[in-house]
């Protein structure tokens, strides 16, 4: 007999569903009124007694269609990295491009003192970056925007941060190097420009041992894809 066991998960959609793992089946109920659910697994027939149970399709956190990437936070110790590696000198003007809930521009604003926007699509993350903004009491130095980048006015940033995803950033190329300034730095985390290469990538090994790369561009004088 094998001990029934409970595992904490973090799932954002509610419902329930049943799995097979291993020579375990697992039924797992996400309550709609929190985002975190518990999982039981209960001692079941072995696998092969089952039909083979069909592929899961990872519920997509996508839910705007102007969203080029899902939510999903840069650790606190990769944001500070990723700030460093932008090289931010005083009077630099940061722009999040969906900014989530707001770690890069209070992170930026806190240390360096510098001005951050971010833009964001998901009400429910600008409500909430704009109440951590205000806990932290950054509101004259930091702001969110509730607009879709790619409609924004990028031209006074001198420094753009993202992490979203390949398409984002593929579709974000060529809106970057035609209304950012020459000499404006673009930093990303985890995802390339595809054929721009980056002047730096570094690959960032955080205290628990996991690296995470980071990439950074600069506006050239003179740009093709104008
Ligand atoms: C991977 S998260 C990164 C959040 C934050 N920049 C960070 O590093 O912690 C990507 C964010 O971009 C937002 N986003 C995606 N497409 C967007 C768009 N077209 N305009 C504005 N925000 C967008 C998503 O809603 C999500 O919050």
């Amino acid at each position: 007999m094998v001990p029934s066991r409970e595992i904490g998960f973090l799932f954002r959609v509610p419902g329930s569903v049943a799995l097979t793992l291993g020579a375990h089946r697992l039924s797992i109920e996400v309550p709609s009124s929190s985002d975190s659910g518990t999982t039981s697994i209960v001692p079941g027939l072995p696998a092969e007694n089952f039909a083979p149970a069909p592929l899961l399709e990872r519920p997509s956190l996508r839910t705007l269609p102007e969203q080029l990437a899902p939510f999903d936070p840069t650790p606190y110790e990769v944001v500070d990295r990723l700030l460093a590696l932008a090289g931010i000198k005083a009077g630099d003007h940061l722009y999040d491009l969906g900014s989530g809930d707001g770690r890069v521009l209070i992170a930026a604003a806190k240390k360096y003192r510098i001005k951050a926007v971010g833009f964001e699509v998901d009400p429910g993350l600008v409500k909430l970056a704009r109440e951590n903004i205000k806990q932290e009491n950054l509101e004259q130095l930091v702001e969110v925007r509730h607009q879709d980048f790619m409609t924004a006015d990028l031209s006074s940033a001198s420094i753009v941060t993202l992490y979203l995803s390949h398409d984002g950033n593929e579709a974000l190329k060529p809106v970057l190097l035609r209304q950012l300034q020459p000499g404006a730095r673009v930093v990303s985390y985890t995802f390339n420009m595809g054929d721009w290469p980056p002047k730096i990538t570094e690959a960032y090994r955080d205290g628990a041992g996991d690296v995470h790369t980071l990439y950074y561009w600069e506006i050239p004088q003179s740009v093709v894809y104008r």
